[in-house]
């Protein structure tokens, strides 16, 4: 499977007042073609920042330049000039977001936008431009792509607007789509057809998708490779398969908990007590210590290593010093 994109070590800070607290803190994973990562995590923990450090569209102020490497054909995207990283955001690495407006310009038609981006990125004009965003529409299966091209945004529904910022990033046939919580702001039935229609656009195209997401139903529809982030750190990772097979770290077994089961009474949910901890006051050892029912004093003190317990499978839990899952 080929390695389209490599994150090693991805750090980002922000600068709150006199003082540097990380938000992203030595995140490391690979994309494959035409495979599908989820990053997963409580709010909060840094998902998102993840996802801007890479297109390197940070807030700034108050995040500062990341450190580590983000490579994407044998460049560090994190130290190109910032035309080149333009470019690239263009033409190679689309990414969606969990609010589409975000992305759609409210003063244009999206026919308009489409175009622009066909003229922009694609250098197509005329008649040719116009067939490319027929084509983008009809492949985000929007029904009447003739009609629609005159449309608004705000003519749209949440649905058919996050299908357009679909037509939009993929337009360009980029190699990776980091899609930002792409579905959360819609209906279940509606969620399940966008995620389908990226399914179905990835088996056709084969790009990389980093999928950002909280809901591990999610995670169990679409991905083949899982990150588990838990305050800024990565806590563990490995193929869905393992992950969902051993829950090794406490954390991960406690996101799984706290999925609602069929017959499970509301009152009874198994949720994971105290919450993600703020950037700023966050514990020293293992960040998830302090909410932890197997804590060991060895928890409350420095940097947990990642220890492998499975063929590129791995955990930053100290329960897995010296045990395998496989
Ligand atoms: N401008 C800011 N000032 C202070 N803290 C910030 C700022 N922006 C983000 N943070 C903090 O950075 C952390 C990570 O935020 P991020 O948006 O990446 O979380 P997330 O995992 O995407 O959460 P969600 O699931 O809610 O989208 C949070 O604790 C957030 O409070
Ligand atoms: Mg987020």
């Amino acid at each position: 499977m080929e390695q389209v994109l490599q994150v090693k070590n991805l750090t980002t800070c922000l600068r709150l007042g006199k003082n540097d607290f990380p938000v992203v803190n030595g995140i490391s994973f690979n994309l494959h073609q035409g495979r599908t990562l989820a990053l997963v995590g409580e709010s909060g923990c840094g998902k998102s920042m993840t996802a801007l450090s890479i297109m390197r569209i940070l807030p700034s102020p108050p995040a500062l330049p990341s450190t580590g490497e983000v490579i994407y054909c044998d460049k560090n995207l994190l130290k190109i000039s910032e035309g080149e990283m333009r470019d690239i955001r263009g033409n190679n690495i689309g990414m969606i977001f969990q609010d589409p407006m975000s992305s759609l310009n409210p003063v244009y038609s999206i026919g308009d936008q489409l175009l622009e981006v066909a003229e922009a990125h694609l250098g197509l004009y005329g008649d040719e431009a116009e067939q490319k965003v027929m084509d983008a529409l009809e492949d985000v299966r929007i029904p009447d792509p003739k009609v629609r091209f005159h449309d608004y945004p705000h003519q749209l529904s949440g649905g058919m607007k996050q299908r357009v910022m679909i037509a939009m990033s993929l337009m360009c046939e980029p190699d990776v789509l980091i899609a930002d919580e792409p579905t959360t702001a819609l209906d279940v039935t509606i969620q399940a057809q966008v995620l389908n229609l990226m399914k179905d656009l990835q088996q056709k195209k084969g790009m990389a998708i980093l999928l950002i997401t909280h809901d591990m139903g999610v995670v169990a529809d679409m991905a083949d490779d899982v990150v588990v982030m838990y305050a800024t750190k990565e806590i563990e990772k490995g193929s869905k398969r393992q992950i969902f097979q051993h829950k090794a770290h406490p954390y991960t077994e406690g996101l799984f908990n706290s999925l609602p089961q069929v017959h499970q009474p509301k009152e009874k949910l198994n949720v994971i007590s105290g919450s993600v901890p703020s950037i700023k006051k966050l514990p020293t050892g293992c960040h998830f210590h302090p909410r932890c029912p197997y804590v060991m004093e060895v928890c409350r003190q420095g940097e947990v290593p990642d220890f492998p317990i499975g063929e590129e499978y791995s955990t930053k839990c100290w329960l897995y010093k010296e045990k395998t899952c496989e």
